[in-house]
């Protein structure tokens, strides 16, 4: 597998008020080309840190990167030409339309103009922003504004961009409406680099996920696996009022090799099993052959929740 990021020890502490913060203790990512990384952590992990770091925005204080071919230390110029960077407050100014945002952006880039009136003609198509390319960027809604935004951050065709949760403040709609648009840039080629603190959005969207806390990586690996190692799947099922039966449903149970755990309450007996799904099948015979009744089943996928819970000792809404 080719990575697009490597990092090797990166490490970054602040003085403030007199006392040091470190906010990076030393991180080793590997990001693979064209996939969509999601960066996931409670507020003050350390993440918008780090990707200020790897978009040579501030100095590491130890530890080495490569980023789309170039080191971080050594070419940090070169670098900047080809990623880009969509920070937490968004790139835009308010005072101009999309349309002279986009075309300012190309000019710092130094891209002739004809070649960044195309440029930013295209991109206002992608992001749908055509009806208001005109008006001033402080007139936009939310949504408008995150997808000029990311535009800024396109306009000179960075192989690798960083978004910075993108996310934060819309709704529910809009959120869905810019996953799609990330997801577009994704099959377009683009590695994706994004940091959220919404674990539905990490699991929704990202390929491959690293989870930081206090400063340290504490997971990585695809939202699946991730989900796999934790915990298993969770199969609950509702048994009808014939109490004799039950202890000897649970032994039977927690005698399957499949079957990690097994809990009896109130009538719900709760199974942590490898592959629920695979093992549905089975589970029904066994209760049929031993004629329990059942009244209801349900099986329900870990979430990246439970992953932190079990990495950290805490859970991420409350973090
Ligand atoms: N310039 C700075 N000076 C002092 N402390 C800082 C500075 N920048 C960040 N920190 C501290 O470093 C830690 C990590 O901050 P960072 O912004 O990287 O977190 P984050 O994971 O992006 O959080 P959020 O989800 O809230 O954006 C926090 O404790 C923060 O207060
Ligand atoms: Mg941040």
């Amino acid at each position: 597998m080719e990575h697009i990021v490597l990092t090797n020890g990166l490490k970054k502490s602040f003085r403030a008020d007199g006392k040091t913060i470190a906010a990076v203790r030393g991180v080793n990512l590997a990001v693979p080309t064209g996939e969509i990384f999601g960066f996931l952590g409670p507020n003050g992990a350390g993440k918008t840190t780090t990707l200020r770091m790897l978009t040579t925005l501030l100095p590491p204080d130890e530890g080495t990167a490569m980023l789309a071919g170039c080191d971080l230390l050594k070419a940090p110029r070169r670098l900047r030409e080809r990623i880009g960077y969509v920070s937490q407050a968004g790139g835009s100014d308010r005072g101009m339309s999309a349309w002279e945002n986009l075309l300012l952006q190309g000019q710092l880039f130094g891209m002739p103009r004809h070649e960044a009136a195309a440029r930013a003609k295209a991109l206002i198509m992608t992001f749908d922003l055509a009806g208001i390319a005109d008006r001033r960027a402080g007139t936009y809604s939310g949504g408008q504004r995150r997808r000029l935004d990311i535009a800024i951050g396109m306009m000179h065709q960075p192989q690798l961009l960083f978004l910075d949760e993108p996310t934060t403040g819309l709704d529910p709609q809009n959120r869905a409406r810019l996953w799609d648009e990330v997801r577009r840039l994704r099959n377009s080629g683009v590695t994706i680099f994004l940091t959220t603190h919404y674990l539905d959005e990490a699991d929704a969207l990202a390929d491959r996920i690293a989870i930081m806390d206090q400063g340290t990586l504490v997971a990585e690996g695809s939202p699946r696996e991730l989900k796999k190692q934790v915990a298993g799947d969770v199969v609950q099922l509702g048994l009808g009022p014939n109490g004799t039966h039950q202890e000897a449903v649970l032994r039977l149970f927690e005698q399957q090799p499949y079957v990690r755990e097994a809990s009896y309450e109130q009538g719900q007996l709760r199974l942590y099993v490898y592959e629920g799904e695979a093992q549905l099948p089975d589970i029904l015979r066994l209760l049929d052959q031993a004629q329990v009744n059942l009244q209801t089943i349900s099986l329900s996928q870990p979430t990246l929740d439970d992953v932190f819970l079990r990495k950290t000792g805490r859970s991420l809404q409350e973090a």
